[in-house]
């Protein structure tokens, strides 16, 4: 396991719930990552003002400037490498990646998905886990390959679905389980416990100390 922390992007569209349990989280001594910068796609993300507050660098790169996808994750790129950043996390970037893009960051760059992937991917997660009728629903940190929401799988966690539920607090439910899930992942990769084969993390290799499944409805 190597010592020296590894430098994180983090790429954003929105509010940055997520990049902000990820940068609490690397704020610890024994941490493995450290959060080197937080990208944009849109300036008026409110994540950008909560990651300065943070004493995180921001960039804000709109990509409404660019014609072609590509100049966009050009740029995108550049500020990565210029921030020496070694793993990118992606938390709530709503841009299409290209497969060149995906690629050139191949088995270094994240996602979190609010589902149990390969359940609903995609977007409105929330809305057709309820719709289908499923009783747990959850959260999951992937590798990313080109096609969205797909890539070896890291961690999970499992949330139920209670009655009444809207797609609001299901998803309320779920983010709670993101923010502790997210770090929980990056900490496993950036230590270098994360090991990909044929396109699936084996592991974990502990014995379980807690209940082995999570029933829902409960038995009694
Ligand atoms: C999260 O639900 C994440 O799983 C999904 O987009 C949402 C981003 O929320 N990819 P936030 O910006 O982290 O608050």
């Amino acid at each position: 396991m190597s010592t020296k922390k590894k430098r994180v992007g983090i790429l954003i569209s929105g509010r940055g719930s997520n990049m902000m349990s990820l940068i609490a989280a690397a704020k610890a001594v024994d941490y493995p990552a450290e959060i080197a910068c937080v990208l944009s796609s849109r300036p008026e993300a409110e994540g950008l003002l909560k990651a300065a507050g943070a004493g995180v660098p921001t960039q804000a790169i709109d990509h409404r400037r660019f014609k072609e996808r590509s100049a966009f994750e050009a740029e995108l790129d550049a500020a990565l490498r210029a921030s020496a950043v070694e793993f990118v996390a992606c938390a709530g970037f709503m841009r299409l990646m290209t497969p060149a893009f995906v690629e050139s960051w191949r088995d270094r760059m994240l996602n979190i998905h609010p589902s149990l992937l390969p359940a609903f991917p995609g977007l409105d997660t929330h809305t057709r886990a309820l719709a289908a009728g499923v009783k747990l629903t959850g959260c999951t940190v992937h590798v990313v390959r080109p096609e969205v929401d797909s890539g070896p799988i890291i961690a999970q966690a499992a949330v139920p679905v209670l009655d009444g539920d809207t797609p609001e607090s299901l998803g309320a439910r779920v983010l709670e389980a993101e923010h502790r899930l997210y770090p929980h992942a990056l900490a496993l990769f950036a230590s270098g416990r994360v090991r990909i084969a044929g396109e699936k993390v084996p592991g974990p290799q502990v014995p379980i100390n807690q209940e082995k499944a999570l029933f829902w409805p409960p038995f009694s």
